[in-house]
């Protein structure tokens, strides 16, 4: 595996190897990205993007935005911090903004993309979690867009 690719599949032993495997991809996303993280509770999603926050310069902690839908962080570059969990209805969609979020001027990190499916971007990067046993979880790297299919390892 080279450190300048991503996995198309990976399986981490610990919570801190998810952590190191957002610092990595941190490394290639910028203003403008989305990246959707699918999977069920515990599955790590917030793990991966705390290790993602974390290397770029994000200081405050990194939590689900549960009932707030949304947290905004400034490291290096602007990031969105999204998680649709407990998503209502459409109407608070539009109440948090989410397509001005989209405008290009923040990296866009979203938990539970499920929820807002008809509305996800189709350029996005996909990320699917999934529980493999206690210490392990299984971590698949997707997307139809050309930029994120070279830096995926086949
Ligand atoms: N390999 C691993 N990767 C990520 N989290 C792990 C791993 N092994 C155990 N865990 C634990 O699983 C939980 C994942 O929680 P979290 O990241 O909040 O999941 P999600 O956001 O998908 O609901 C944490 O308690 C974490 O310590
Ligand atoms: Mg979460």
């Amino acid at each position: 595996m080279t450190s300048d690719k991503l996995p198309s599949q990976i399986t981490t032993s610990s919570p801190e190897e998810t952590q190191a495997l957002g610092r990595r991809l941190s490394a290639f996303l910028a203003p403008g990205d989305v990246a959707c993280f699918w999977g069920d509770l515990g599955a790590g999603k917030t793990c991966l993007i705390q290790g993602i926050c974390g290397a770029l310069g994000v200081n405050e902690p990194v939590v689900s935005p549960s009932f707030t839908l949304v947290n905004e962080y400034s490291g290096q570059v602007k990031v969105a911090h999204l998680d649709f969990y407990r998503l209502r209805d459409a109407a608070e969609v539009e109440q948090l903004g989410f397509d001005e979020l989209l405008d290009g001027s923040r990296i866009v990190l979203i938990e539970w993309p499920e929820r807002v499916k008809s509305r996800l971007p189709s350029e996005r990067l996909d990320v699917h979690m999934a529980w493999d046993s206690d210490l392990k979880r299984n971590i698949m790297f997707k997307s139809n867009m050309m930029k994120w299919q070279q830096l995926i390892d086949k």
